[in-house]
């Protein structure tokens, strides 16, 4: 019997935001066709114009929500589509802790509708994004895939259950195909720097925290505790490249394409990076001052986290390339490219 089953066109839902627009430049480097569903709740219609001055073939975008079964379904019957990468979701780990009814409405919802709209259509060839904070905080570093899983915080969970509710679909019908990808940190923009994080309002993340930091002269940079214990007290994560989590998301496509089964990988670099290093890191790269000022800890954060890659290297043949100067190099690249356009 052959088992291999050659994708073309790919849907990627949340493909507007941060992390799937460098996805769909990827795939369209790697040969892919590719559709984007997203409400744009967390991006900008903009991306669309930049997206099509990268790609071969720019996406084609569908705007609407994932929870909206029958807009997925027309999407994915439309334009042909024969694999997914479910991206779109709510991410924010201190909002999700304010409104988690929000955040479990959205993440559940969507998969569950889009899982549906894949069954409806016969597609049943799935990426699914999940986070290293499903792990948990008393396991011992590096997490591998196999680690103690017990998420802290609503958004987390959302994405464990989610995990849980695909497991249980892979199950019940084996011929699923179901790479889950657990990402660590991802930091920086698309060498072109015409493609980057595009946070609405203040942002959250640490990267574009500090490029504001550094362009708002009265909004100095809050480090979330300096008493962890760790080397220098603050929290220590494993950053990874934007482009190289990209990357690893076409590697795990391809993979599907002649495994069946289910399997989680981590995405990272497989190094722990103390948030204060980055934050010399990025003024040494970029030859300026990061003014930060030292606050309380963050409810839900861990003290340290970076990831176990053996999995993600064995199996996809994938690992992260670009080091620490490179995504401090890409981000702020990026954050100029977004002053020289206002
Ligand atoms: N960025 C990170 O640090 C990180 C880490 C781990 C996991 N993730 C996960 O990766 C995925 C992508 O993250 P990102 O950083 O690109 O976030 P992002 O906010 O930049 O992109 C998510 C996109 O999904 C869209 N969206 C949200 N809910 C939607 C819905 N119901 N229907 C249609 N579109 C919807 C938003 O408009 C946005 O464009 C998310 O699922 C997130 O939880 C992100």
């Amino acid at each position: 019997m052959n088992n291999c089953r050659p994708h073309k066109t790919i849907l990627v839902t949340g493909g507007a935001g941060y992390i799937g627009s460098h996805c769909c430049v990827a795939l369209d480097q790697a040969g892919y066709r590719t559709v984007i569903v997203d409400n744009l709740t967390n991006s900008r219609a903009d991306v669309f114009n930049r997206l099509a001055r990268l790609c071969d073939t720019p996406p084609i975008f569908v705007q609407g929500d994932c929870r909206d079964t029958g807009l997925v379904q027309k999407a994915i019957a439309d334009h042909g589509v024969d694999a997914v990468m479910h991206l779109a979701g709510l991410k924010a780990v201190a909002e999700s802790l304010q409104q988690p009814v929000a955040y479990y409405d959205n993440n559940l919802y969507s998969l569950l509708s889009v899982v549906q709209a894949m069954q409806q259509e016969g597609v049943d060839d799935l990426i699914f994004s999940s986070t290293a904070t499903v792990y948990s905080s008393s396991a011992p570093h590096p997490f591998s895939e196999d680690s103690p899983i017990a998420p802290e915080q609503p958004y987390a969970r959302s994405k464990w259950m989610m995990e849980q509710i695909l497991s249980d679909l892979h199950h019940a019908s084996p011929q699923w195909r179901i790479g889950i990808l657990r990402y660590f940190n991802p930091v920086g923009s698309h060498s072109s720097h015409l493609i980057g994080e595009y946070p609405i309002g203040i942002p959250n993340n640490l990267m574009p925290r500090i490029c504001f930091a550094v362009t708002q002269k009265n909004a100095p940079l809050t480090l979330f505790g300096n008493d962890y214990p760790t080397d220098d007290g603050t929290c220590v994560r494993d950053y990874i490249h934007i482009m190289d989590l990209a990357d690893g998301h076409v590697a795990a496509l391809q993979h599907l394409r002649t495994q069946s089964g289910m399997m989680a990988f981590n995405l990272g670099t497989g190094h722990g990076v103390s948030v204060l290093t980055l934050v010399k890191t990025f003024a040494a790269v970029n030859q300026c001052q990061v003014p930060y000022i030292v606050g309380e800890r963050r409810a839900g954060d861990m003290s340290a986290f970076w990831a176990d890659v053996r999995r993600a290297q064995e199996v996809l043949k994938w690992s992260a390339q670009r080091d620490l100067t490179q995504m401090c190099r890409d981000a702020w690249q990026w954050q100029q490219q977004l002053q020289s356009e206002d």
